[in-house]
């Protein structure tokens, strides 16, 4: 119930809701309505509240409320069950754990701080507390081993549409998945896939955006390399509203791809990409590649243009420009 008290309080931007008028909508009695109020203070919300007017938020918490974040959203199962820790290791091991257990597809985990933030190819992934979303995704696609890396690609792009809406920034996609601004990092995605015979069981989505961190949050040596959309673009931003946009997005995609196919998920991602058509170093498992990647194949992989003209598909590498 106070997920739907909120949602009615913040669709009314700060305006007063009676009491009356709440205990209606929600068919519960005032007292209820007013026990929940309580219960949401104690969560950090400020109201105002008026014997005559009724009751209008001021304030929601500056850390993260999986309350909040699922009154605003409009999905159907994508953030619907939602996990909020303070510090954790990694998200990406709570939701692993969850997902065994039988975790419904989009069941979410959102830790404020990780302690031992994974990245791509071993590396860690930097996240101070309650400046960033720290966060995993359950999913449960119907989809052959093979084709995981299009899941990868498909968040990318989800994630790179949302962030732009709400920004304004130019970020760009550099293949497979980490989002840039000016060259620079801003957002990465980690894909771990557990699968029973060459069939996904489920796959975790780990999502690290870097939002309203300072340089001082970053190790030397990451700055070159490294930005948040703050230092970006000079403002900071409410981070359950990025994560509702995000999430909107990301189902809506993931529908799109469940009645379609991969082939308009690529064509979005061919768009945002910065990868494609300029000479790249790709250092694969199988060795170092150069070329100009061209597009994706319909498996997901880069296509990329070697110097004799052969047109080859590249499954997993690091990509240097
Ligand atoms: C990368 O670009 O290397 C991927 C970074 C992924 C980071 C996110 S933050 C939430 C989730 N938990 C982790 O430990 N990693 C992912």
């Amino acid at each position: 119930m106070s997920e739907r008290l909120l949602r009615l309080l913040s669709e009314r931007q700060g305006e007063y809701v009676s009491g009356e008028a709440i205990s209606k909508q929600l068919q519960v009695s005032r007292t209820a309505v007013w026990k929940q109020i309580r219960k949401l203070q104690e969560k950090g919300y400020r109201f105002e509240a008026s014997p005559r007017l009724g009751y209008r938020l001021l304030e929601a918490p500056a850390h993260l409320e999986p309350e909040e974040i699922m009154s605003k959203l409009s999905t159907k199962r994508l953030g619907r069950r939602i996990e909020r820790l303070e510090a954790v290791p990694s998200t990406q091991d709570i939701a692993h754990q969850l997902a065994a257990e039988g975790a419904p597809e989009g069941t979410l985990v959102l830790a404020e701080q990780q302690l031992k933030g994974r990245g791509r190819m071993g590396r860690g992934w930097v996240s101070p507390r309650g400046k960033g979303i720290w966060m995993s995704l359950v999913l449960r696609p119907r989809l052959a081993l093979p084709f995981a890396p299009q899941l990868t690609l498909l968040t990318a792009v989800a994630l790179c549409r949302s962030l732009r809406r709400m920004s304004g920034a130019e970020i760009g996609i550099k293949w497979p998945n980490d989002l840039l601004i000016d060259g620079k990092k801003i957002s990465g995605i980690l894909l771990e896939s557990t699968a029973e015979e060459e069939r996904i069981r489920y796959v975790i989505a780990g999502i690290g955006i870097s939002v309203n961190l300072e340089a001082d949050d970053y190790p030397d040596e990451l700055l070159q390399r490294a930005v948040s959309l703050r230092m970006a673009t000079g403002r900071s931003y409410d981070r359950t509203a990025l994560i509702v946009e995000f999430l909107d997005e990301l189902e809506q995609l993931y529908d799109l791809f469940a009645q379609e196919g991969f082939a308009p998920i690529r064509s979005l991602w061919e768009a945002l990409s910065v990868s494609l058509h300029r000479p790249a170093t790709l250092t694969t498992p199988q060795g170092v590649l150069t070329g100009v990647p061209v597009g994706l194949a319909e498996s997901g992989a880069l296509l990329v243009r070697l110097g004799d003209g052969e047109v080859r598909a590249v499954f997993s590498a690091e990509m240097g420009a």
